[in-house]
């Protein structure tokens, strides 16, 4: 069922991740261990880029040495939460496009209503990392994904800290093209599709708002 979804089960993600979830730890904790996990898991995002070689001078010969190849990738953060990975993971990709998805939870419909929309030029020819801490219901998730796709987006990968059964279903059925990377596979969802036993509001806990 979850053959899309890598959970990178490292002993110093998953000794932060708890650190995170305990709800005595203090903001500005919360958010450098975010920021320490995002990198941790970038680096395992990205183990599979394209690569090609140049030359360059070494102090001591010229050499064929090893560089990424084709056009820089683009993280794509939805707001608000996806901030705080998307931070870590520039630190790390420095020369990164960054793109930004606001989407709302509609009262009555419940439905995810775009606000904002924002990413760099040649999306069709770029890996595409969207992220956001939380993968819950699934459903502003999907409809990022649509619309990373409809600007022509064909190389999409999902990253986030935690994940609920019932999103990683949801985002499969919806886009099975698009891998997810994750730090824990939690065990469900509650009734407010809040993921259990998860870390609460992610957003919430970074910025320090109720
Ligand atoms: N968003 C959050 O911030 N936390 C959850 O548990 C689910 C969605």
């Amino acid at each position: 069922m979850y053959d899309h979804l890598t959970v990178v089960d490292h002993p110093l993600i998953q000794h932060k991740l708890t650190l995170m979830r305990d709800e005595a730890t203090p903001t500005s904790l919360f958010r450098q261990l975010l920021r320490e996990i995002s990198q941790l898991l970038a680096y395992e995002i990205t183990r599979e880029l394209p690569m090609t070689t140049k030359t360059i001078t070494t102090p001591m010969q010229d050499m064929d040495a090893p560089t990424l190849a084709g056009r820089k990738l683009a993280l794509v953060s939805i707001l608000r939460a996806g901030n705080g990975l998307l931070d870590g993971v520039l630190e790390l990709i420095p020369s990164a496009r960054v793109g930004f998805v606001g989407l709302y939870r509609d009262e009555e419909t419940l439905e995810p209503v775009e606000y904002y929309f924002k990413v760099p030029e040649h999306m069709d020819e770029r890996l595409v990392i969207a992220v956001d801490p939380m993968l819950a219901t699934g459903n502003s998730s999907v409809a990022a994904i649509d619309m990373l796709k409809k600007s022509g987006a064909k190389n999409i990968r999902f990253l986030c800290l935690l994940a609920a059964p019932e999103g990683v279903a949801r985002m499969k059925e919806a886009h099975p093209d698009v891998p997810i990377i994750t730090a824990a596979l939690d065990e469900k969802l509650n009734e407010k599709g809040y993921i259990v036993p998860g870390l609460g509001d992610a957003g919430d806990r970074m910025f320090g708002t109720k």
